[in-house]
């Protein structure tokens, strides 16, 4: 099996792809090391740990960075609740976070699974960056690497250049997209042109076992947002990019360029500035996810939310 470590700030869509990632039989997860960026790092630690407990997953959870490196950035807590699960008051976790720190985590189980591991980056790349920084050896050991992030065409969900995770973070995605040659990236504007119907979601959820049924309940906050704010349909950005990261024969369609990030700018902080015309004579760093069969994208979800 493919050892899989997943980087992430749960929050309600991260939940969704963590429980992807729970039910693919390829792959075994071998840790899950946790940002502040959704919400801060009490809630999304916890968050994780839920998930887990509920899905009755034995997966190690490392808490990392409570703060993007340089700069505090406000969260995202109207989209995902206060407390990133919707706010629905669950009962904690019995199960603790280890004592290892996420960046040293990282940098361990590269080792463990060095050439073999598949990272999957589903937040802000803070811990990702620290683990550069510690061992700027790690691109070496990783097979593959898939970050949610970005917006390729300058239509952001937070200023018209920036997404979210790179921008609750640049500075982090900067050493990040420097330090690896290559990596996949699941951009937002991929994620808007693989939206889910709500009528589709609601009748998965409704087929759902006890996790789909906690599920049911963490999301129905963002849910209701999103049919206020987007209408019909749902922008799950982490569950996309992990079905491209456990998937990828479902890419339909996958462009490779050249990517900066971008750290200054009235208007640009946070863009992830794509070359498309490969005008600057700089080595293509991404596979930008285009396009992804949305039927398979579908099945790894309704699949997902039934297990259990
Ligand atoms: C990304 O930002 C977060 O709010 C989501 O969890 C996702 O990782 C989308 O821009
Ligand atoms: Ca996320």
């Amino acid at each position: 099996r493919i050892p899989l470590l997943i980087d992430t700030d749960p929050g309600v869509d991260d939940a969704l792809a963590l429980l992807m990632a729970f039910n693919d039989p390829r792959h075994e997860i071998v840790g899950l090391t946790i940002a502040a960026g959704n919400v801060g790092l009490k809630h999304t630690v916890s968050n994780a740990l839920k998930l887990c407990e509920v899905a009755s997953q034995d997966i190690p959870v490392f808490a990392g960075a409570d703060a993007p490196l340089l700069h505090p950035s406000p969260d995202a807590g109207y989209v995902h609740g206060q407390d990133g699960f919707g706010d629905v008051g669950y009962e904690a976790a019995k199960r603790q976070v280890e004592a290892e720190h996420a960046a040293l985590a990282i940098i361990r189980l590269s080792h463990e699974h060095a050439g073999k591991l598949l990272l999957v980056a589903l937040g802000p790349l803070t811990n990702v960056a620290l683990a550069l920084k510690l061992d700027p050896t790690l691109p070496q050991r990783i097979a593959r690497l898939v970050v949610m992030g970005g917006a390729v065409t300058c239509q952001g969900n937070i200023t018209p250049a920036a997404e979210f995770n790179i921008y609750f973070d640049p500075e982090a995605a900067h050493i990040v997209f420097e330090a690896f040659e290559r990596l996949d990236l699941a951009d937002w504007e991929a994620v808007i042109a693989h939206g889910l119907h709500h009528d589709r979601v609601v009748g998965w959820l409704a087929a759902g076992s006890e996790r789909g049924r906690f599920y049911e309940r963490i999301s129905e906050k963002t849910r209701l947002w999103s049919i206020d704010r987007r209408g019909d349909e749902w922008h799950a950005a982490d569950a996309l990019a992990m079905a491209f990261a456990l998937e990828p024969d479902g890419a339909l369609d996958v462009q490779e360029r050249p990517v900066s990030i971008e750290l200054e700018g009235t208007h640009s902080r946070g863009a992830t500035i794509v070359d498309w015309r490969r005008q600057e004579g700089r080595p293509d760093k991404a596979a930008i996810l285009m396009k992804y069969d949305q039927a398979r994208f579908e099945r790894l979800i309704a699949a997902a939310l039934a297990a259990g």
